[in-house]
């Protein structure tokens, strides 16, 4: 049976890079407009590493989303985290999470974690507390291919993690592979997973399609066909354990179509769209809204949202630009369309 539109509970985007500035003020709308909440990254310049940053940024971020828009912040680790300033700016209510990015494995990540024993005090004390740690899981490693540095990072660093922090709550950011998704299905209730639109949609051919697509590329880059299916099949499996999270992450288009170009992938516009036709494609839309809604809130331990999106059956072509930027499926038609919230 098609159905026509759908309406479900408010979702939140549990992994979004907001930026600050100018682009904070152009991005954030975008967000606010399909989310309840989101899990904002801390890979600002300078980034934002101590509660004070994170009061000031919060509020820079309420100012360009408009009410009704939560921003949760994250606290980027370094070297140099302090385990008790953390657990004190969690207690406090400022942190909702702890993002680690291994040094040197995406933009703006130089001053991450060069070794992770260099944090294991602050790690330690996260399980203790409660506290969730997010997690750009690739090795940094040279010497390891690209494409593989997502299935390498389970082996060196993620496995021993949850060995030796057995409770602690780590959602594996932006999975990638079959690798991932079954690192995180045969894990407890204590792994999680985000998902993006692009995982689920593009493999790494779109990276090569006629010529080079700077806006196809992310990191994690995206992979084979087979990766990509098993991360469909997981995020559509209903399992608790996978949810949604855009990583929406806007470039300039100048800094994207460039001789070194950036990372990222600006799919807030559209992004629900983009999942729900995902769910529709694997017969999954009765799961939809656990994905979207449900799953990740509940991993946070946070309450559920009140209100409500409608989603409708409509063809629409995305434009080239929105805002400046090059939009996630720019020039292709989407099916779904955000009718409003309620
Ligand atoms: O593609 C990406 N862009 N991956 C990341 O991990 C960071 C992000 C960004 O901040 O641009
Ligand atoms: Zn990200």
């Amino acid at each position: 049976m098609t159905v026509d539109t759908m309406t479900i509970r408010q979702p939140d985007d549990w992994h979004v890079h907001l930026r600050d500035g100018d682009m904070l003020r152009t991005v954030a709308p975008f967000t606010a407009r399909q989310f309840a909440r989101a899990i904002v990254m801390p890979n600002l310049v300078p980034p934002v590493t101590s509660v004070e940053a994170a009061r000031g940024y919060r509020a820079r971020i309420v100012a360009a989303a408009g009410s009704g828009f939560t921003p949760l912040m994250t606290c980027y680790l370094t070297d140099q985290t302090d385990p008790d300033a953390l657990a004190h700016g969690f207690e406090e209510g400022v942190w909702a999470a702890a993002k680690l990015y291994p040094a040197g494995a995406t933009t703006n990540s130089a001053s991450g974690v060069t070794d992770i024993r260099n944090i294991m005090p602050a790690l330690e004390r996260m399980q203790r507390i409660g506290m969730v740690l997010c997690v750009h899981g690739e090795v940094t490693d040279p010497e390891v291919d690209v494409f593989d540095r997502e299935a390498v990072f389970i082996e060196r660093f993620l496995e021993p993690l949850t060995q030796v922090l057995p409770e602690f709550k780590i959602v594996f950011e932006h999975i990638t592979t079959a690798e991932a998704a079954q690192f995180v299905r045969d894990s407890g209730p204590q792994i999680g997973a985000t998902v993006t639109p692009q995982h689920l949609i593009i493999n790494r051919n779109a990276l090569f399609a006629g010529g080079l697509r700077p806006h196809t590329y992310c990191l994690p880059v995206a992979k084979r066909e087979r990766h990509r299916l098993a991360v469909r099949a997981a995020a559509t499996s209903g399992s608790p354990k996978f949810f949604l999270g855009t990583d929406s992450a806007p470039h300039a288009r100048e800094a994207k179509e460039s001789s070194c170009g950036c990372a990222g992938i600006f799919n807030a516009p559209f992004a629900l769209e983009s999942y729900a036709t995902v769910f529709e494609e694997e017969g999954a839309l009765d799961r939809f809204e656990a994905f979207a809604s449900v799953n990740g809130a509940n991993f946070y331990g946070l309450p559920l949202n009140e209100g409500a999106v409608t989603l409708g059956r409509s063809e629409h072509r995305i434009d080239d630009e929105i805002a400046g930027l090059v939009p996630f499926h720019a020039g292709e038609t989407l099916k779904w369309k955000v009718a409003g919230l309620s």
